[in-house]
């Protein structure tokens, strides 16, 4: 059976590698092996020692209890290591959902959380519940929630730090929505691979694993950490069934994660304050370049200052922002990425706070635009 396209991964194969100036990765700057190697204490000669064997499913168990120690109240048998983040989301879905089951997927989203859900489940099984715009900033509702309830629900699918919004919820709605999935006897499934990428002035929350057991929680180093090309990611879940389908999935996809993937994941899990703390200054510094770009050019776009991860979602008072994208790419070298790929309208861009050059690229749109005719209006 066919999927739906998965549009921003299409969109970034075709100008990721050929586009010098990009404003739209969801990703913090990488590093190199021997930068993340330094970090840690670690050397490479020590990583050329180990032995090329199928690895254990459920993930090295000292990386477990690596990934363990990054909770408040996780121990290492509840992770699962991936063979990718993405993998993540399969697995999921086919664990959780039975035929004739129902979800509810928070949009816009990564289109990887509709598509895959939307598959699994079938289209007519998903609902969307959408993002408010007050104006300002972006809101959620949970009576808008609990009205897309039916007796067929199984699952809720969010994800916060949110992409594209950067909306992060208060402690105290989290546990709400924990509530709510606990007392009707639902799945969460909590996307949190923005995790700890938490902008000042934003109170951080507790990870979903550490608030209800009813939480599948997916998560990883592609983003928070910059190690995107290390494919390292994992699932926490505290129930044991749910658990061994997960591992009975995997067999089917990865089987095992890669030897260098869970050595050089220990060695970023030993480094992970510094290289995040790295990577939430260069998001605040991006964001301050953003706000004084966006204020200067009020009446072409829309602002709201995301609180977590490192894209935002603004509006870009142009007719089709995909169209303008491929002429910004050919014209200047510059990626912009419409909101369309992620459930939204074609007049929002979703822009990336998490690179290295983010200025620079951000420079070139200024000036592509003081000689458009967008500039002049
Ligand atoms: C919300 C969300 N979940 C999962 C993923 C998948 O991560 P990865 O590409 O590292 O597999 C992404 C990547 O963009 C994402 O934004």
């Amino acid at each position: 059976m066919k999927i739906a396209p998965f549009e921003t991964e299409h969109f970034f194969a075709r100008h990721e590698f050929s586009t010098p100036y990009q404003l739209c990765n969801s990703d913090c700057e990488s590093v190199t092996i021997d930068e993340l190697l330094a970090m840690s204490g670690d050397s490479l000669e020590n990583l050329g020692r180990e032995r090329l064997g199928y690895t254990e499913s459920g993930g090295h168990p000292d990386l477990r209890e690596a990934i363990a120690d990054t909770y408040r109240n996780v121990p290492p048998e509840h992770v699962t290591v991936l063979g990718a983040p993405i993998e993540g989301i399969y697995l999921v879905a086919r664990t959780l959902l039975e035929p004739g089951d129902e979800v509810i997927v928070l949009t816009p989203a990564f289109d990887a959380l509709v598509n895959v859900f939307g598959h699994v489940a079938g289209p007519d099984r998903l609902r969307q519940w959408r993002f408010r715009d007050d104006g300002t900033s972006w809101t959620l509702d949970l009576d808008e929630l609990r009205a897309l309830l039916t007796a067929k629900t199984k699952l809720i699918v969010v994800n916060f730090p949110h992409n594209p919004t950067g909306y992060l919820p208060s402690a105290e709605w989290q546990r709400e929505l924990a509530g709510l999935v606990e007392r009707r006897g639902l799945w969460l499934f909590h996307d949190e691979m923005y995790y700890g990428l938490v902008h000042s002035g934003t109170a951080p929350i507790p990870s979903m694993a550490d608030v209800t057991d009813r939480a599948v929680v997916l998560s990883g180093l592609s983003k928070t950490y910059g190690l995107p090309g290390l494919r390292s990611g994992w699932l926490v879940a505290r129930d044991a069934r749910v658990r061994e389908d997960l591992v009975n999935w995997k067999f089917y996809t990865s089987i095992c994660s890669p030897v260098p993937t869970e050595y050089l994941a220990r060695a970023a899990l030993r480094a992970r304050e510094t290289i995040r703390l790295r990577n939430v200054a260069r998001i605040e510094r991006n964001l301050r370049v953003a706000e004084a770009f966006f204020g200067r050019w009020p009446g072409l776009f829309r602002w709201r200052r995301p609180l977590a991860g490192s894209t935002a979602l603004v509006g870009f008072d142009v007719p089709s922002v995909s169209a303008l994208a491929e002429r910004l790419v050919r014209e200047e070298g510059l990626l912009i990425q419409s909101a369309a790929m992620l459930g939204f309208d074609d007049r929002h861009m979703r822009i990336g706070l998490g690179r290295e050059g983010f200025d620079v690229a951000l420079d070139r749109f200024e000036h592509w635009l003081q000689r458009s005719p967008l500039g002049r209006a």
